[in-house]
């Protein structure tokens, strides 16, 4: 068995998360990687703040450096933003480690160079927990992606708009009393606008077309909307004449090379189409695609576990062992050098 030092970058929701996961399902993780993940070092802004996961707390540290001073092969970013996150992951992928990150902002932003830094260096990039929280999005859409078109793309990708939405059309509850709720969940994010203008759903939309219309949209090119117009009192009638409003991603391509067009904002969506029995904290993905036809994902798209579930399958797929005889491999990242282009370092 081997053993893999993990740097953890920012001990919030994510954080807390991805040690407790690591911890709950040591014994999984072993069975099927054959690998121990375990966290030597823990970069937080605040070291007085009292933290959920008490055995960590002889881990914690405010100075990167000392972080990668540690024993690690990976880096885990959970902070957030764009500084210093940013240069923390160039530090990390440039020092040959792998990183796994949360963070859909940096990715949506600035995931190309830092993929071509993290090929340069012979290590790996991955996000899967930067869209749609616990749902295999990305994983799923690579899957798809080796016999399929996918022509358009339609999802709920904010659980904390999702979250307002529904508690304002079931119980006519007030935005703000809501929002409130949400973020007492860790659901929404640091600064609660990114999600209720829908930034967040655009720098998701941004990682997906790349992904799958292989088109590099700038996320200021991304039209957008986000729900701070929405009132209980549209939610009712649009629900008494048959419909719900939903904050929506929209991507679509219909001819190989053709335009791309991503955009993002409230929808009047049929109550009959599949995404509008999607509530709560729940996203959604609608896929469309030329041989498969249309796949729905649904999941949970925010929140510690759900989101912690994602960052240490990314560990996982770092380290996992080379598929049986006979079954097909489990998902790989995208955006990562295949093994004749200088190839993932495994440890
Ligand atoms: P939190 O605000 O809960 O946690 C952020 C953590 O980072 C805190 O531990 C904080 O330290 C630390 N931190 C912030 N700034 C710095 C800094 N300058 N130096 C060192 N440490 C710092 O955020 P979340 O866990 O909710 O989110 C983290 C990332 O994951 C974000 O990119 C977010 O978009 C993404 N994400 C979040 C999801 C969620 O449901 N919350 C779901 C999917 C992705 P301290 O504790 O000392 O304040
Ligand atoms: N704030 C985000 C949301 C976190 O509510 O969906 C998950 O990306």
């Amino acid at each position: 068995m081997r053993r893999i030092g993990v740097g953890l970058l920012g001990l919030g929701t994510v954080g807390t998360g991805v040690c407790q996961a690591l911890k709950n399902n040591r014994d999984v993780i072993v069975k099927r990687t054959e690998t121990l993940l375990e966290i030597e070092s823990i970069l937080v802004r605040n070291p007085e703040k009292k933290r959920l996961v008490e055995e960590v707390q002889d881990r914690i540290t405010t100075d990167f450096e000392q972080v990668l001073r540690a024993d690690i092969q990976v880096v885990v970013e959970a902070i957030g933003g764009l500084d210093p996150a940013r240069t923390y992951v160039e530090k990390a992928l440039e020092a040959g480690c792998h990183v796994v990150t949360a963070n859909k902002e940096l990715i949506a932003k600035h995931g190309a160079e830092l993929e071509w830094l993290a090929r340069r260096r012979g290590v790996r990039l991955l996000f899967e927990a930067s869209v749609g929280g616990g749902i295999p999005v990305l994983g799923t859409v690579q899957h798809l992606l080796k016999s399929n078109r996918i022509h358009r793309i339609t999802g709920i990708l904010n659980g904390t708009t999702n979250y307002i939405l529904t508690r304002m059309e079931e119980e006519e509850a007030p935005f703000e009393r809501v929002l409130a709720d949400a973020q007492e969940k860790g659901y929404a994010e640091a600064d609660p606008a990114a999600d209720v203008e829908g930034f967040d759903v655009a720098y998701k939309l941004a990682i997906l077309g790349r992904l799958v219309f292989e088109a590099e949209v700038p996320v200021s090119r991304i039209p957008r909307r986000g729900i701070r117009e929405i009132t209980p009192e549209q939610l009712r009638l649009c629900r008494r004449l048959g419909y719900t409003i939903k904050l929506l991603a929209q991507g679509e391509q219909y001819r190989e090379e053709g335009p791309v067009s991503l955009q993002v904002g409230p929808a009047l969506l049929p109550l009959s189409h599949p995404l509008a029995p999607v509530k709560g904290v729940y996203n959604a993905v609608h896929l469309e695609a030329d041989v498969v036809q249309d796949v729905t994902l649904i999941g949970q798209g925010a929140g510690e576990q759900p989101t912690a579930s994602a960052v240490v399958e990314d560990l996982c797929n770092l380290f996992r062992m080379p598929a049986a005889p006979g079954l097909s491999p489990s998902r790989d990242s995208f955006l990562l050098p295949s093994d004749d282009d200088g190839g993932p370092r495994f440890v």
